[in-house]
């Protein structure tokens, strides 16, 4: 009997300990907030203009393929309008960047994100996403993101919205001029000249 009691208000003392935490995280939960205040800050009066040039390497054929397809509409129609690849198709890439145009030139970075065939006609355009982080020199670790449609031309204008690291912040524009590109694989290698405005 002794014992039982002293085992029920060991149990109870559980239970409150308990209680307690629960309380305690409930009325955590109940404090909380989402809004946590603005103030003014310092825009600095000048910012950078920095100049980046490099080569993209996309690579769907292969063993060893840079990007891959991860999805595309199931649609006879869709699927027969001659293009290589299906409006719809989404495509996640991990492509090298190299110091020259050549495959083995120096790696300065890796592009990864996906992209979709975003166009039903035959004016084949992407939709890219990307970020674009370089992995040596001054800006090893920062990254651009790209974020634009990328239409299957020769040459294009591109959009930087934003970046990492050193590039945080960052706005800019790329001229990308494919400089080899195989209508039957679809692999092709990319010149792009980046302007990008930082602080
Ligand atoms: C794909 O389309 C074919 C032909 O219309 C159909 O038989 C098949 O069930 C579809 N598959 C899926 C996964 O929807
Ligand atoms: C780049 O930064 C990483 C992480 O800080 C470091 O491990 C690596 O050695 C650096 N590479 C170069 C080439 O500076
Ligand atoms: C990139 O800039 C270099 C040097 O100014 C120039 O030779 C090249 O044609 C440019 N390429 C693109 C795609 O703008
Ligand atoms: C394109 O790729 C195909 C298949 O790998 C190859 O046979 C052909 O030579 C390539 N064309 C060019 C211009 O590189």
């Amino acid at each position: 009997m002794q014992q039982t009691t002293h085992k029920y208000q060991t149990m109870e003392t559980v239970i409150f300990a308990w209680l307690l935490v629960i309380l305690a995280t409930t009325s955590s939960l109940v404090k909380a907030k989402y809004y946590l205040g603005s103030h003014i800050v310092d825009v600095p009066t000048t910012i950078k203009e920095t100049h980046l040039h490099f080569f993209l390497h996309d690579t769907l054929s292969g063993d060893n393929p840079t990007s891959v397809i991860v999805a595309q509409p199931n649609s006879t129609v869709i699927k027969d309008n001659n293009n290589i690849v299906p409006f719809g198709a989404v495509f996640v890439f991990d492509d090298p960047l190299t110091e020259g145009p050549d495959p083995k030139s120096k790696v300065i970075g890796n592009a990864r994100g996906l992209y979709a065939l975003a166009s039903r006609g035959s004016d084949l355009t992407l939709m890219f996403n990307g970020d674009l982080e370089f992995t040596s020199g001054e800006f090893n670790g920062s990254s651009i993101v790209v974020v634009c449609r990328d239409p299957l031309v020769l040459v294009k204008e591109m959009a930087v919205v934003g970046g990492r690291g050193k590039f945080r912040m960052a706005q800019g524009f790329i001229w990308a001029k494919a400089i080899y590109f195989n209508v039957t694989t679809g692999d092709g290698i990319l010149e792009w000249n980046v302007t990008i405005f930082h602080q």
